[in-house]
Formats: C-alpha cells, structure tokens, sequence
C-alpha cells in the first residue's frame, strides 16, 4: 500500500469537502470523517506501525503535518461560517436606514446669537474677556471701591484672596479700553457667576451681554437710539422702551431699562406683575472715574455702556418660567427649540 498516495488523496478530498460546507454541521461532519478517532486519516496513522521503519518515518511525517493543516482549515471554516451567520442576523440589508435624530439649538445659544447679530449689524465689534478676575477689573476700576455698600449688589465668589469669578461682564469693558484707543464700539457677551440660592429665577452662573461705545462725541442720546433699535429688531416693533433712573457706580446718568411687556402687550399680567413693563437691562454714561481708571482723558472722551442678562430675555420670549431648564439639558425641554 503507498501510504503517501493515500494521504495525498485524503487531502483532495478533505479539501473539496470542506470548500463545500456551508454550514457549522456540514463542516462538523467533514472533521468527524476525516479527523475523527474512526476518520479515515486516524486509520492511516494507525496502520503506520506495520510499516519498514524507512516508510514509516516518511509517511509518519507527512500524515503529521497533515492532520495539523487539517485542524487549522477546519478552524478557519468553522470561523467564516459563524462570521457570516453573524452578518446574516444583524445585517438586513433591505431595512430603510436609521436616520440619526438632529440636535437642537440651545435656546439661551439662540438668544445670544440674535443680540450678537442685532448689534453686529449696528457696526459693533465681539469681545470677550476673562471669566476668573482681579478685584481691579471686577470692581475698583469700575468705581466699586473695597467697603462700599454697593459691592453687595455685585455678591461675588472668591477663589483665593487675589481672585474671583466675575460678577458681571463689565471687566470686559475695562480690558478693552485698556488694550486699545477709542473709538470703542463692542459687545461683550459672556458668562457671570454670583453665590445666589439656586431657585427659579436665579442660578450661581448665567450670562450677560455688555456693551460699549466710546468717542469724543456720544451723548446720552446714541444711548438711547442704540437701545431702542436693539429693542425693536429683539422684541418686534410693537414694544415699546422706557428708562427709569438708576444708580450704577460705573455709569453717571444711570438708568434701568424697561420694555413693555411682551406678554400682555402692557395692560398688566402675572409676568410684569401687573405693571405692564418688564425691566430687561442696565445702563448709562461711563463714569468719568472708569476713564480715569483706564487712562482715557475723561475730558475728551464720553461713552456709554449697558449689560443685559441673557436668562432673562430668553425666559421672556419663550415663556420659560424656570432658569433651571437651561442648565439641566433635559430634551424634552431643549427639542421644543427646532
Ligand atoms: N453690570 C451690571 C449688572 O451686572 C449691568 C450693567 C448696568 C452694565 C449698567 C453696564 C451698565 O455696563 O452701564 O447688573
């Protein structure tokens, strides 16, 4: 018998067969017929021990190497079918495709869009500054001095004895006029952090936007033009602006800003407690000690400036009565903002 012929013509078949297998059990049937203990290759091995010890050792040797290339084709086999059983199952290819849900803008994002753009579009400049201050660019050149009562409006976090989270964005302002010479025409939107009691109109951190506007000649009336065009562009031209004096230590005149309300229309509800006005933002001339502070000659130059909370103005055109809702990033409430 030439046991290597015979070997040679098991591995043909070994290999036809398996090409053939489709499945786990077809291949686990082609290893129980040539692989298995009564398989025609163990017959083989064991018929060696009849042989010359020359033919033996030959024939030993290849019958060796091929029950293991046997082995390892039955594995590999055995790994593809159960990869493409896999692909079968998870992958029908004649489903339509899964189409992602789209994200939502922000609400509080689209609101400071729309007062950048409003602004913007009346020729003034974005700015940003530090959100981790000094208590010189918080307060004292913003005319706050240390001890004065009116630091208690501004309640401010402190970090360590040297700094603080900003209060308010007009530190802004004071960088600006520090890097660069008027004229100044900017906004300066940004993020404010005070320790109030979280509840539903207040929150440790929300966002201002400031603005500034700086030359030898502005008047209180470019103030005034400036506000009521922003006014009317945010909250449509049926709403009307009204000025209330005020005390801001950094502005002089100072004047609190009121629209009417947006929700009544001004004939008084629940949201402008019956007034009919809704106070939406602070402003007045700069202080000629904020001139002095940045190295403008106060004698040259007037400007004004004003900061508005940017909560509270998307809380009124959305009829949002929780601030909350803008930090808890709940999609129920933020994909009703398409
Ligand atoms: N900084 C003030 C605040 O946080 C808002 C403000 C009022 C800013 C008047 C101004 C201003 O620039 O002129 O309440």
């Amino acid at each position: 018998m030439d046991v290597t012929k015979n070997l040679e013509r098991i591995k043909a078949d070994f290999e036809a067969e398996l090409a053939s297998c489709r499945s786990e059990k077809e291949i686990e049937a082609v290893k129980v017929k040539f692989a298995g203990r009564k398989g025609e290759l163990t017959e083989i091995l064991r018929s060696l021990s009849g042989l010359s010890a020359e033919q033996k050792k030959e024939a030993g040797k290849y019958a060796n190497m091929l029950k293991l290339d046997i082995s390892a084709k039955l594995d590999e086999a055995g790994k593809k079918v159960r990869n493409e059983a896999r692909v079968d199952e998870i992958i029908d290819i004649t489903l339509p495709g899964i189409t992602r849900p789209a994200g939502t803008m922000h609400p509080l994002t689209k609101v400071l869009d729309k007062i950048n753009n409003i602004f913007v579009s009346m020729g003034f400049s974005i700015a940003e500054g530090p959100e981790i201050e000094t208590e010189f660019y918080n307060f004292e050149a913003l005319n706050i001095p240390l001890d004065h009562p009116s630091r208690d409006a501004f309640d401010t976090f402190y970090i360590d004895r040297a700094h603080l989270l900003r209060s308010h964005t007009s530190n802004v302002q004071i960088h600006i006029m520090q890097n660069s010479p008027p004229p100044i025409q900017a906004i300066m939107p940004g993020r404010v952090y005070r320790p109030d009691a979280v509840d539903a109109s207040h929150s440790f951190m929300f966002h201002q936007v400031e603005g500034l506007m700086v030359d030898t000649d502005i008047t209180f009336a470019d103030l005034k033009g400036v506000l009521s065009m922003f006014i009317r562009m945010m909250f449509g031209d049926k709403a009307k602006m009204r000025l209330r004096p005020h005390f801001f230590p950094f502005t002089e005149p100072s004047a609190e800003v009121d629209i009417s309300c947006i929700i009544c229309g001004g004939t008084g509800c629940r949201v402008c407690s019956g007034s009919g006005w809704l106070e939406i933002l602070g402003a007045g001339m700069v202080d000629p000690k904020v001139f002095q502070a940045v190295g403008y000659d106060p004698e040259k130059y007037k400007g004004f400036a004003f900061g508005m909370g940017a909560e509270r103005i998307a809380m009124l055109l959305y009829g949002i009565e929780d601030i909350r809702l803008f930090y808890e990033n709940d999609v129920r409430f933020l994909k009703q903002f398409k």
